[in-house]
């Protein structure tokens, strides 16, 4: 790598990040079906429709995996837990093994002198909380709340740090107005509810566990620059809109107590009744906020309704998901969410990386990361808090809606033998955190 840890300030935690259903392998130990299940046994929504029964079978591996992260010198794992596998009918009675696994989990992460950071839910939603509607039923608020205390009653008192929802942009905008992810769903009017609600179920997350007597809690959000596809006002409205969307609205939501107009003008006739009066909940003070940066989007208008845009294919470099490489863009929301949301906030880069088809000897990672990172460096001289840095992912995982096939670990796993064979990138990474 072209960087190295004494790069950094004292302190700086290096880690990387996975989620439970795309490593630990549904399948075992109790755990109850989720949307994405179902989501994935529907034809045509995933690739060769494959799904998390398996995955990297982590659930019986998970020593394994932990010694890599101590192996590769990182300091923190950023891990989720499964609501479905803890309450299998997302209510009710919990499952003592999905609560004995991450019991032990956690003690196994402290073991090895690496610093646990929890996501409550990275998108496993289990099935019986689905057919009640899901993120378009308010009560989700309340249910993500009883299943906060119940794995935070249980694991709260050994976290380093805790977000309750991973990237609200994609549970409700591309799951329910794009249908790209489970529930697959096309409709403004669930997409607007669900925006509302993914952001009422972070805060009462968060108010149960200051209850608990938690602290270090943030939030995790995922940001994708935008550009104006071409010099035309259409273009540079377009992209505006698209900004509002998708990295505007959360923040929003709980720093500014408000959504923006831009996104009212399309969603506020579908949103939930009183939906003014639900932000002292929204807004629950956090203690950081955790940014998940890949890439960006040309975007121009489109015919139709609101919002009337559409991304257009851009010229840069792609990852294997065809994702355009623009680093700049990590440098711009550093100091852009500094400047107009969190202030003096310590932020995380909790997730960046690339899929890359390359198997072991994953140069292009290496070229990515480096890459990144030195925006990480730039916007820390320029005075942004940034705290750490978590690369996505440990290791090969099922990337959702593309199955198996895109490849985003530092760690190649073979998914028939699940044999972990760590890449150029781990090796690298590995001497730059030693330095
Ligand atoms: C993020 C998700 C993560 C993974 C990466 C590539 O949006 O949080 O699960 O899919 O993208």
């Amino acid at each position: 790598m072209d960087f190295k840890r004494s790069d950094f300030p004292e302190g700086f935690l290096w880690g990387a990040a996975t989620s439970s259903y795309q490593i630990e392998g549904h399948q075992f130990g109790g755990a109850g079906k989720t949307h994405w299940d179902s989501f994935a046994a529907t034809p045509g929504n995933v690739v060769r429709a494959e799904n998390g029964d398996r995955a990297c079978d982590h659930y019986h591996r998970y020593t394994d995996d932990l010694d890599l992260l101590k192996a590769g010198g990182f300091d923190a794992y950023r891990f989720s837990t499964s609501w479905a596998r803890v309450l299998p009918e997302g209510r009710g009675t919990p499952n003592a093994e999905g609560l004995d696994f991450y019991d032990r989990l956690t003690d196994a992460i402290l073991e090895r002198g690496l610093k646990p950071c929890a996501t409550l839910y990275h998108w496993e939603l289990p099935q019986p909380l689905a057919d009640l509607g899901g993120w378009r039923n308010r009560d989700i608020a309340g249910w993500f709340g009883d299943f906060t205390e119940v794995i935070m009653g249980r694991i709260g008192d050994r976290m380093f740090s805790v977000a309750p929802v991973n990237e609200p942009w994609c549970v409700a905008w591309l799951s329910h107005f794009l249908g790209h992810h489970a529930p697959g769903m096309r409709d403004i009017r669930a997409a607007a509810r669900a925006m509302h609600h993914v952001l009422l179920a972070h805060g009462t997350a968060i108010e149960r566990m200051r209850g608990l007597g938690m602290s270090n809690l943030g939030a995790v959000c995922n940001f994708e620059w935008a550009d104006p596809a071409d010099e035309t006002e259409a273009a540079r409205d377009a992209a505006l809109t698209y900004d509002a969307i998708y990295n505007r609205f959360f923040l929003g939501g709980m720093f500014h107590k408000t959504y923006p107009d831009r996104v009212l003008e399309g969603l506020a006739q579908h949103l939930p009744k009183g939906w003014q009066d639900d932000f002292d909940t929204i807004a629950s003070p956090v203690d950081w906020v955790g940014i998940n940066y890949y890439t960006r989007s040309l975007i121009g208008p489109a015919s139709g309704p609101w919002p009337a845009l559409e991304p257009v294919e851009g010229p840069l470099p792609k990852t294997q998901m065809g994702w355009e490489i623009f680093s700049d863009g990590l440098y711009k929301f550093l100091t852009r969410i500094a400047q107009d949301y969190t202030g003096d906030l310590p932020i995380y880069v909790t997730e960046n990386g690339m899929a890359s088809a390359s198997p072991f000897e994953d140069q292009d990672r290496i070229a990515y990361l480096n890459a990144h990172v030195a925006k990480a460096r730039q916007a820390i001289s320029d005075g942004v808090p940034l705290k750490g840095y978590f690369i996505w992912s440990l290791l090969d995982n099922y990337e959702w809606s593309l199955g198996y096939e895109k490849r985003f670990g530092l760690v190649h796993v073979d998914f028939e033998t699940l044999q972990r064979t760590p890449k150029a990138s781990y090796e690298a990474l590995k001497l730059a955190l030693e330095e």
